[in-house]
């Protein structure tokens, strides 16, 4: 009697922690840190509309788990990134860490996702090491150096010959600097001067005088994301076109986020990305109608694909797993899948859990009464430069 009675305790006791751990599965929680506010807010807001737009194609169930979005403002300060990250994995106990607006918001996460083996998916930042940084770190934005060296190449086969750099000084802004002086010059173009300028809130207007007292023919930029606008207001005032020097550089300052407010002065400028609105794919058409729709005809640029690529990434690591949500699950998930994105085929090399990715030569065109980057060539599947010369 006795003994049947505890038995019987025994198995209710079972039965309620199984059913405990079973509810406790059932949700997987994924936290996004983005910058919501201060001067990289674009790059949240076009992240969280990709996001968003994802879920609402997919729905909010996976390897039938619910899942849980969070997402926490940082405004790109590293500090506010790395607190939050920690309360997120000790409260909230997600399975993924997200998003990461600039490289020194992504750096300050990866020794947490080490230590607490927590896959860490970078969906906008763009400096190469980050990856390097973690082994649960995966990409699915991009690496300044893969659009940068394409563009030296363009430039340097279609007459450009004296180049002056121009680069907001931080990390992303030296690679791209790094990586177009290099190539640039191996194929036989002249760097005549490298500017650098700050980061945050900066004035372009005395270094474009410097560029222009230069007499390049082109020259090669990189703002984040945002400051687009602003660079070419000042470049155009300064009458920088009118001298017939020309913009180069990567996509991030033909952004399609702000360039019809850049006016008829940059039809015609080329640069090399990894994504335009642009992007003549029927995938791509139905996304770009789908976003525009759920934002009141805001266009996507490249960090809402990078979000919405990164919330198909993390799906599909779920479902590959098999509902397990341990890091190293996931992280092996992760390594070699590949899939179509709104900007053409993309995968995730096994070995650095990098982006690999086709880049676009484009040109500005007003159709329809609206300024585009109409992609023209293509470099197919390009590795990160500086990592692939590093794998030789
Ligand atoms: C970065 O901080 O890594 C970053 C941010 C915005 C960009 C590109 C790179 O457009």
């Amino acid at each position: 009697m006795v003994r049947s009675y505890f038995i019987a305790a025994a198995v209710a006791a079972l039965g309620l922690a199984a059913t405990d751990a079973a509810f406790a599965q059932e949700t997987v929680k994924i936290g996004f840190i983005l910058p919501m506010t201060g001067q990289q807010q674009s790059t949240g807001k076009q992240e969280a509309a990709g996001i968003k737009l994802y879920m609402a194609q997919h729905g909010d169930t996976v390897a039938g788990k619910k899942i849980e979005l969070i997402i926490r403002d940082d405004a790109a300060v590293p500090d506010n990134t790395k607190r939050i990250a920690q309360e997120l994995i000790v409260n909230d106990k997600v399975s993924f860490l997200a998003g990461f607006g600039v490289t020194p918001a992504a750096l300050s996460v990866a020794p947490l996702s080490s230590e607490s083996k927590t896959p860490e998916i970078v969906t906008a930042a763009g400096t190469s090491i980050i990856t390097e940084k973690s082994p649960y770190i995966a990409r699915t934005s991009f690496t300044l150096a893969q659009s940068t060296v394409p563009m030296a190449d363009w430039a340097a086969d279609n007459g450009i010959k004296k180049v002056v750099t121009m680069i907001s000084d931080y990390a992303p802004g030296v690679d791209a600097e790094k990586s177009f002086t290099a190539e640039f010059k191996k194929k036989g173009g002249d760097v005549i001067e490298s500017i650098r300028f700050p980061l945050a809130n900066p004035d372009f207007a005395p270094f474009l005088q410097r560029a222009a007292d230069e007499k390049p023919d082109a020259i090669f930029v990189f703002v984040p994301s945002g400051q687009g606008g602003t660079f070419v207001k000042q470049f155009v005032e300064r009458g920088l076109d009118k001298a017939g020097i020309k913009i180069i550089g990567p996509g991030d300052v033909m952004d399609d986020d702000l360039i019809n407010g850049m006016g008829d002065a940059v039809i015609g400028t080329v640069t090399a990305h990894i994504y335009s609105a642009d992007h003549n794919s029927p995938l791509n058409k139905e996304f770009v109608a789908a976003f525009e729709k759920a934002n009141n005809g805001m266009r996507p640029n490249f960090m809402a694909v990078g979000g919405y690529d990164g919330m198909h990434l993390i799906y599909e690591a779920l479902k590959k797993a098999g509902g397990k949500t341990d890091g190293d699950s996931l992280i092996e998930a992760i390594k070699g899948m590949s899939w179509e994105s709104p900007r053409g085929p993309i995968s995730i090399d096994p070995q650095t859990r990098d982006i690999v990715q086709n880049i676009y030569i484009r040109k500005v065109e007003k159709k329809n009464g609206q300024l585009y980057n109409v992609e023209f060539a293509t470099f197919p599947a390009v590795k990160d430069p500086v990592k692939a010369a590093e794998q030789k």
